[in-house]
């Protein structure tokens, strides 16, 4: 026995170490568990219990030290990685990545071979499609706005309505919608087998296994999780950089963080401005004869009709118009609306309220939405399709 080991052992720390070691897997085992549980169970109201119990956990810890944090939001919480994490069944991998970046943009991937991926999340558009609701196959108008996929890979939920939960189980889904890329399996695998550029990039990026969906999928998810907005004034402000914020836009942040003024961070949270729950937030449409539920689609609960997935709020002055709907043509209309305090009162959530905003306050908070606005890397748009 060396010295150190029977120092440790006199003193009894070997055991501690042990218990404390013990201790770390007993919490990641925790974490790992209540991650896994069905994103469909959060409740949906009040933010804080609209999260799911394992984030409110991890929220304690940025609180506890946010001595200077206003609401217990402090500047560090909005720091995000430049690429979002991975599951562990499906690990970042550069070739992996690029071939998902090629099925991205490679319009061969629908059924007449016209729509890519990024017909509608096109990267010149903030990655959506600039329009009030999306237009699918067939110049069929289909009823919601495109979600832009920028820091999509931070969502611990997807869809208006939360009907997917994983990257990897999401990205098959538009490809084989009727209305939106209408292909089958058979023809998707047949076309890309046919092109031996794609025959061999899924042999070197998967361990010599050729074309099948579920790597389509794997690899469009790892490509999306790249789509990250980086260096965007508020991005280098919380990072330390002062001037990289105008004052009015430093003022706005505070209007969007009070509870008592904007009180956007109820819902938008950090560090991706959302809070992976449902919210009616009391638009129009929700006015309508036979309004879209939002959530009650996926899960039949009175006070989900008409709420929908907080979305985020990086880059978002590229996405106009805004809301599912596409009811509000810019970021002067979201604010307007969100002043009014909601324009439907049925089922509208708690946490709408009616703002009283100075105009100075409201041009301050459209600043600082300004100010979301980052750079996506420029390689992610580069490509050349395989033949
Ligand atoms: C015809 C237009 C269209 C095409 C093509 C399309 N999408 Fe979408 N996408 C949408 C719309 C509309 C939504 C929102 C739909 C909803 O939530 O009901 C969306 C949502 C998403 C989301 C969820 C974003 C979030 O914040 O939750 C992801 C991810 C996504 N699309 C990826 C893809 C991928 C990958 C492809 C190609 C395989 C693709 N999309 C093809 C229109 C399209
Ligand atoms: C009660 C929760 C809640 C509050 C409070 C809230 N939001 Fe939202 N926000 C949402 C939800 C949910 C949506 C999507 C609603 C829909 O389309 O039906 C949304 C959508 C948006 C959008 C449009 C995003 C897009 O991609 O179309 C913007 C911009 C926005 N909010 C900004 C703000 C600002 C600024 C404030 C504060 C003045 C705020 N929000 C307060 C929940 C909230």
């Amino acid at each position: 026995m060396c010295y150190l080991s029977r120092i440790k052992a006199v003193l009894g720390l070997g055991r501690l170490f042990h218990q404390t070691r013990s201790l770390m897997w007993f919490f990641a085992f925790f974490i790992i568990v209540f991650n896994t549980f069905p994103a469909n169970t959060f409740p949906v109201g009040p933010s804080p219990t609209s999260q799911p119990f394992h984030l409110s956990l991890l929220n304690l810890i940025p609180a506890a030290n946010a001595a200077t944090g206003v609401n217990g939001v402090s500047r560090s919480d909005w720091l995000l990685p430049k690429v979002a994490p991975s599951p562990e069944n499906n690990k970042m991998d550069k070739k992996k990545a690029e071939l998902g970046k090629m099925l991205f943009f490679d319009p061969r991937l629908s059924g007449d071979g016209r729509t890519s991926c990024a017909t509608c999340h096109d990267p010149a558009l903030g990655w959506s499609d600039g329009l009030t609701t999306a237009t699918g196959h067939n110049g069929i108008r289909l009823p919601r706005a495109t979600l832009s996929i920028v820091n999509v890979g931070f969502n611990k939920i997807l869809m208006w309505d939360g009907r997917n939960i994983q990257l990897e189980e999401q990205a098959i889904e538009p490809i084989f919608n009727p209305v939106e890329m209408n292909n089958t399996e058979q023809n998707l695998l047949k076309t890309l087998r046919s092109i031996p550029g794609y025959v061999k990039a899924f042999k070197e990026a998967y361990w010599g296994l050729g074309v099948s969906s579920n790597r389509v999928a794997r690899s469009l998810a790892m490509y999306q999780r790249q789509v990250v907005s980086v260096n965007s004034p508020f991005a280098k402000w919380i990072r330390g950089n002062e001037s990289a914020m105008t004052e009015s836009q430093k003022r706005g942040f505070e209007v969007f963080i009070d509870t008592n003024r904007g009180n956007c961070i109820t819902c938008h949270r950090p560090p991706n401005f959302m809070d992976n729950g449902f919210h009616n937030i009391g638009l129009l449409s929700f006015k309508n004869k036979k309004p879209d539920l939002g959530r009650f689609s996926q899960k039949k609960v009175n006070m989900t009709k008409g709420a929908f997935r907080t979305p985020t709020l990086w880059n978002i002055a590229e996405t106009a118009p805004y809301f599912h709907d596409g009811s509000a043509k810019n970021l002067r209309q979201v604010l307007n609306h969100y002043i009014s305090g909601g324009k439907t009162r049925t089922n509208l959530s708690p946490n709408m309220k009616v703002l009283r905003l100075k105009p100075e306050e409201q041009k301050d908070l459209i600043a600082f939405l300004n100010a979301l606005t980052g750079e996506i890397d420029q390689k992610l748009t580069q490509f050349t399709l395989p033949r």
